[in-house]
């Protein structure tokens, strides 16, 4: 039985990374929000790799990381394989600080599904104290905006990234910076 409050995970939206197996065996990561509400823990996915991946085989691990570059790079790339372990033949972040594997039953919409989260199996490999750093926040917050601007070119989304760059650049470490290094290069910006 796994208490997934022993997880940091609480009422309200953690953002974590998902990772998900292809029917091919391609293992994949992509940020998400993990909602816990009321007693249930789920997702909501738009139209993706991760939900093809849920549908194909619904069997989901959370990864509880944090590094501001892994964000970035699985928000808006594929991870390289070297990046993943195994655990049980499931895929998982080697640089996870915890992880939760789920068992998932999808209820499919149009362009987003709701898929219920039920816990199978956990472990927690580090903990770290982390006082709160507005430029990693900010970085999550930009990647947010990123994976929408790509999709649909607005300059509102390209907007609220620079807003969040700055903040970056005020209260960031280097790997915030890099970080957001990285995000304008796959956003195709030039800074
Ligand atoms: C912090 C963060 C949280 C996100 N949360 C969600 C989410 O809850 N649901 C969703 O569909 N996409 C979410 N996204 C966007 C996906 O990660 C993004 O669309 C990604 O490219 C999907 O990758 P995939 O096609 O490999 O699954 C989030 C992105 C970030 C940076």
């Amino acid at each position: 039985m796994i208490d997934i409050e022993e997880y940091g995970i609480h009422e309200g939206i953690s953002e974590i990374i998902l990772t998900t197996i292809s029917p091919g065996g391609v293992p994949n990561a992509a940020p998400m929000g993990l909602h816990r509400k009321d007693g249930r823990l789920f997702a909501r996915i738009y139209n993706s790799k991760t939900l093809d991946n849920i549908l194909s085989k619904p069997i989901a691990a959370a990864n509880i990381v944090d590094d501001p570059v892994l964000f970035v790079q699985s928000a808006l790339s594929d991870i390289e394989s070297e990046r993943f372990e195994l655990v049980d033949s499931f895929p998982l972040l080697k640089d996870t600080l915890g992880w939760i594997i789920f068992d998932c039953t999808c209820k499919k919409g149009e362009n987003i599904s709701v898929v219920e989260l039920s816990p199978v199996k956990g472990k927690i490999t580090a903990r770290k104290l982390q006082p709160i750093n507005r430029g990693f926040n900010a970085v999550i917050e930009a990647a947010i905006h990123a994976t929408r601007y790509v999709v649909l070119k607005e300059q509102k989304y390209f907007d609220c990234i620079e807003y969040y760059n700055s903040i970056v650049k005020k209260c960031g470490g280097e790997r915030e910076k890099n970080a957001m290094r990285l995000l304008y290069e796959f956003i195709g910006i030039q800074k």
